[in-house]
């Protein structure tokens, strides 16, 4: 089972979106996927249609009692969603509330780290949507992944959230037993303007090992996939937005980049 974390401390840069077309496309070749929204905003999970405001279960459970997460309470909090191959484990907005109750209690930021143990049989891949901030939510994220994948809006002020999101990465490399492999995902690139081509030269000049190949455009498709609760490739599997991640896609499941659990 491959784990990957979506993360980057900015908002608005295609973290979501980024999760569901890889999913999608993960889905499409055959692997089964679980994905987890960790953001408390729940916008993975409402892509999906459900109502972060109305469920019983979802990953705040992980966080809630003794700290300690059997494999009978994983499998409480995974629905299914639009497609068959990919199920979920919810976010509610109840995990906001999580950053003040982790203050001081010591290891909850292994909590999904412990729940993924149980699920290591039925998933050939996770894939983790993280909120925007660093904050116990995201060193989750970071703490149970093989790989993070960072989405960068190619505009003026993205590389200064890339400069911070670098900094926590080197954070948690203090506490892991290995050193965290992430790749930069340029996205909303659009080559008509200025900013953006700016920001992709900028982009491999400073990151030269870690930026992907795979340039994401603006693409209209993606909202309007959200729109209708499926994943972009099942809406228009030809679109150019679809064809970039199946790209990134490709590079990240070439051998040599993975280490399995
Ligand atoms: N490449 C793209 N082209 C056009 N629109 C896009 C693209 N990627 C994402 N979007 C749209 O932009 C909006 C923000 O994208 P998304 O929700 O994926 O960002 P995010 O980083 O998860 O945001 P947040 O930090 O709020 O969680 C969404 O409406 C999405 O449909
Ligand atoms: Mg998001």
């Amino acid at each position: 089972m491959q784990v990957w974390a979506v993360a980057n401390q900015k908002g608005g840069v295609g973290k979501t979106t980024s999760v569901v077309a890889l999913a999608g496309l993960l889905a499409e070749v055959g692997y089964s996927v679980l994905l987890i929204d960790l953001d408390p905003h729940g916008s993975l999970t409402s892509y999906f249609r459900y109502d972060p405001d109305e469920l019983e279960n979802s990953v705040y459970d992980l966080f809630a009692g003794d700290g300690s997460v059997t494999k009978e309470l994983v499998q409480q909090l995974v629905v299914e969603t639009s497609n068959d191959r990919i199920d979920l484990i919810p976010a509610a907005t109840s995990l906001a509330t999580l950053e003040r109750k982790a203050v001081g209690q010591e290891g909850l930021g292994l909590q999904v780290a412990k729940a993924l143990r149980h699920v290591r049989s039925e998933y050939d891949f996770v894939l983790m949507d993280s909120p925007p901030v660093l904050g116990v939510l995201m060193v989750n994220a970071l703490a149970a992944c093989h790989h993070l994948l960072i989405p960068v809006q190619t505009e003026f002020l993205a590389l200064k959230g890339l400069e911070r999101m670098v900094r926590t990465i080197k954070m948690i490399n203090r506490a892991r037993s290995r050193e965290l492999p992430y790749t930069i995902i340029p996205t909303f690139y659009d080559r008509r303007t200025q900013a953006s081509v700016n920001s992709l030269r900028e982009l491999h000049h400073r990151y030269p090992d870690r930026i992907s190949n795979a340039v994401v455009p603006v693409d209209t498709k993606f909202r309007n996939a959200s729109m209708e609760g499926v994943v972009p490739s099942e809406l228009d599997p030809g679109c150019r937005g679809v064809h970039a991640y199946a790209r990134l896609l490709r590079s990240l499941l070439e051998p040599g980049k993975q280490e399995a659990s």
